[in-house]
């Protein structure tokens, strides 16, 4: 049985406390473990935690100063850390054969390592943190088994906040509110439910044909609460909504209707503020929005929906003094080239894998399925280039290390949710999307992937290596 919507209150994930910090650098450590969670009234969900807790818990950051996690793996199963939009050295990137083991010890994954390298039980992350305030997540991200990983809680917030961002006198402090958004399937006793081919994750990658779309759920989640409900007062709040999804995508609108006005996408703020009555967010995307609940009398509840269904609700309790602003002006964005020397074409398509040790379908880029050992471009340090990405049906398309911007869709113009620094971006059904792209600062050897983490399992991923 379902929990009844708005019961529960949303939860805030807490701030984590650096371990030390020095000049430069905020040190933190992080344990991975399992844990149980009530997350539907009376049960126990077992889940895989950062530190335990599902969001794990956000760290914020600073530009400019350093964050180095000191990551431990009291799991059962491999993991690898990643800083979904980080700018980030290669070698902390956490590419997918780059596997913490467990702690407790654990052998026969050599095989699950190839093209990566192995740690016994820790590993340390250093993020240099040279990036734009922005709304940053942090997840696991192990070859072939992203999907179930983070199924079971593996995903957390990381904000980044610069100078900029503080002039512009936005909503802050418990007006500024993140929002994961998580859907999830659940047995009679509680324990999420997922159709892993080895539902231990030890060495069968993959999800059971049927669901090869994606796995999804009936109950959706805010910050790990099923549609909870937030008190607010009638002023402006911030919210940063992530879809940590695996595969569900949500078209959100107020109801009584209100404006999402958009202050920052995936990277960062916008050059100006843009009102939507309605945001569809794909998975690993973020929407930094305001609302404005001066707009509605003491008393509504104010549902966030998506379509039909419903996410949270809002419930406007009193009055308050509002000193917050909405800049029309907000962050400084430099305008990519439009063309380029180099244009590369990426198609996202069905097609067959053998990842999970006979042929299957599964899913491709450009005909071929992700082999870590295999670098499939090679661009310049420094430089633009052009992406077309082209898809046969939806896929949210991420790109790491380099922010971009888009271009076109369909050789028509981007959507008014385009706007901005961008690192993920939802290809519609039999859609070719251009984006032009940098790669500042680091060489090495990176990924870009469908961002549904079932077609990412089932071996939707490439590489590609930056080079001097
Ligand atoms: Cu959010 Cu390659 O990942
Ligand atoms: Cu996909």
């Amino acid at each position: 049985k379902l929990p009844e919507p708005f019961t529960a209150r949303l939860p805030i994930p807490p701030v984590k406390r650096p371990s030390r910090s020095t000049s430069d650098t905020d040190h933190y450590e992080l344990t991975a473990r399992e844990a149980n969670a009530e997350i539907l009234p009376g049960l126990r969900t077992p889940i895989m935690g950062y530190d335990g807790i599902f969001p794990g818990p956000t760290i914020k950051a600073r530009r400019g100063r350093r964050t180095v996690l000191h990551y431990r793996n009291q799991l059962g199963v491999p993991t690898v850390v990643h800083l979904h939009g980080g700018h980030t050295p290669a070698e902390s990137d956490g590419f997918p054969t780059d596997l913490v083991l467990p702690a407790a010890g654990g052998s026969g994954y050599a095989s699950q390592a190839v093209g990566g390298t192995t740690s016994a039980g820790t590993r340390d992350y250093t993020y240099p943190v040279d990036q734009q305030a922005a709304t940053l997540w942090y997840h696991d991200h192990r070859m072939g088994f992203t999907g179930p990983q983070v199924w079971r809680g593996l995903a957390g917030f990381f904000l980044i906040t610069d100078d900029e961002e503080a002039a512009l006198h936005l909503p802050s402090g418990d007006r500024d509110i993140p929002l994961m958004i998580t859907d999830r399937a659940f047995d009679a006793d509680g324990a999420f439910t997922y159709p892993a081919m080895d539902p231990h994750l030890i060495s069968m990658p993959g999800i059971d044909a049927a669901h090869m779309r994606g796995a999804t759920g009936d109950v959706i989640l805010v910050n790990g609460a099923p549609w909870p409900e937030l008190p607010v007062a009638a002023v402006r709040y911030r919210f940063r909504i992530l879809n940590a999804s695996n595969a569900r995508r949500y078209d959100l609108t107020l109801d009584p209707p209100a404006p999402l006005i958009q202050i920052g996408s995936d990277q960062g703020l916008l050059a100006a503020p843009i009102s939507h009555t309605a945001i569809t967010v794909a998975p690993a995307e973020r929407f930094d929005v305001i609302v404005d609940f001066a707009a509605y009398p003491v008393g509504t509840k104010v549902v966030l929906r998506d379509g039909s269904g419903q996410v949270m609700r809002f419930a406007v309790t009193h009055k308050a003094t509002d000193n917050s602003t909405i800049p029309a002006r907000l962050a400084a964005v430099e305008p990519l080239p439009k063309s380029a020397a180099t244009t590369r074409d990426w198609m996202f398509r069905q097609g067959k894998v053998q990842s999970m040790g006979h042929e299957a379908d599964g899913w491709v880029i450009n005909g071929r399925e992700f082999d870590p050992q295999r670098i499939d471009a090679t661009p310049k340090l420094g430089e633009v280039e052009i992406w077309r990405l082209a898809s046969d049906t939806q896929h949210p398309v991420h790109i790491h290390l380099s922010p971009f911007q888009i271009i076109s869709r369909n050789g028509g113009p981007p959507a008014p949710t385009d706007q901005g620094w961008k690192d993920t971006v939802d290809l519609s059904p039999h859609e070719l999307v251009e984006v032009a792209i940098r790669f500042d600062d680091y060489a090495g050897r990176y990924l870009l992937h469908c961002h549904n983490l079932e077609h990412e399992d089932m071996a939707m991923m490439a590489t590609f290596q930056v080079t001097r």
